[in-house]
């Protein structure tokens, strides 16, 4: 079963977006604003001094790893880093999830862990009786993380998270970015998601129904003249080539909506951001990178770290 934060995060796993509630959102942005301060100061902090988190990854992961590495590094804390444990460890040998789990819990504070198959961190969370667990991803469920800070950036430009329109492109089928966001945004009043993707990678019905269900205003479109010229922010996602069985599936559907200085111009305004959880596969052109509405390598990557501190400090009990 899982927690709701309702503004105590201490001891908590953090699965899923479902867990929260704008009170609590609200108080790991205030705490994310004050880490991003004294991330600028050269001095850190040892609020996680003497903690050891584990950061058991199944799946390949370069940002949200090191992300994870850095905001508890720059708090003083410290990591044991588990990668490719099916590769790489017992697991290859036979072990058990189950007795992988118990191992790390073990010998840490905390959990960090991702899983190429959706439920994979409740599993862990229920396995792991005495350590909180945070979800880095499961397969194509949820990435809590990467929506806390999507939302954090939203948050930051607009000061408000209610009464916005957002426009999501890419793969809604698979993409467990996208599903969190809305997860989060359904906490919120007045949400218009336009849903840009091919027919073949909207969401699943279950998914649909569910965030449907939740209040938000779900659009789904299939072509570009589609996109509102009036949306808070658009969030472009990669076609996740891993999820696919067949190769040439994944061909058919890739890269058919390219984020492009033109498109901006048709359909953008001057006060929309621009965000992308990255890896970036060609779905955005690079020289929109330079244009000040695209957060996605800029405060988007920064508020990952920010956020992450704010997480671990409160879920490890270092501050109320
Ligand atoms: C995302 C993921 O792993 O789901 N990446 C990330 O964590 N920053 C998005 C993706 O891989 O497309």
């Amino acid at each position: 079963m899982l927690a709701h934060i309702n503004g105590n995060f201490k001891g908590k796993d953090i699965v899923s977006l479902r867990q929260f509630d704008p009170h609590s959102l609200q108080k790991l942005f205030t705490l994310a604003s004050e880490m991003s301060s004294l991330a600028k100061k050269a001095k850190g902090s040892n609020l996680l001094h003497g903690t050891i988190t584990t950061l058991l990854f199944y799946e390949p992961s370069s940002r949200t790893f090191g992300s994870f590495s850095a905001a508890i590094k720059r708090l003083g804390g410290q990591t044991v880093d588990i990668i490719n444990p099916q590769v790489f460890s017992s697991v290859s040998k036979g072990e058990s999830f189950e007795d992988t789990i118990r191992v790390f819990e073990s010998y840490s504070n905390a959990l960090v862990i991702r899983h190429p198959e959706k439920g994979a961190a409740l599993k862990a969370a229920d396995i792991a009786a005495f350590v909180p667990v945070i979800n880095a991803g499961d397969g194509i469920g949820e990435h809590p993380t990467q929506a806390l800070l999507d939302l954090y950036t939203i948050y930051e430009k607009f000061h408000h998270l209610d009464n916005l329109i957002g426009v999501f492109a890419g793969d809604m089928l698979n993409g467990r970015t996208v599903k969190s966001l809305l997860r989060g945004l359904s906490h919120y009043k007045g949400i218009t998601a336009y849903l840009l993707s091919p027919k073949a990678l909207q969401l699943a019905k279950e998914d649909y129904n569910d965030f449907a269900a939740s209040g938000i205003t779900l659009i789904q479109i299939e072509k570009e003249e589609d996109i509102p010229k009036n949306a808070h922010f658009w969030y472009w996602t990669r076609v996740q080539k891993e999820r696919f069985s067949s190769l040439a599936d994944y061909e058919k559907v890739k890269n058919k909506f390219i984020l492009s200085k033109r498109l901006l111009s048709a359909y953008g305004n001057k006060d929309l951001i621009l965000m992308h959880p990255l890896p970036r596969v060609g779905e955005i052109e690079t020289d929109v990178d330079e244009d000040k509405r695209a957060l996605y390598l800029r405060s988007q990557v920064r508020n990952g770290m920010y956020v992450r501190m704010a997480l671990l400090a409160l879920v490890l009990g270092k501050i109320k």
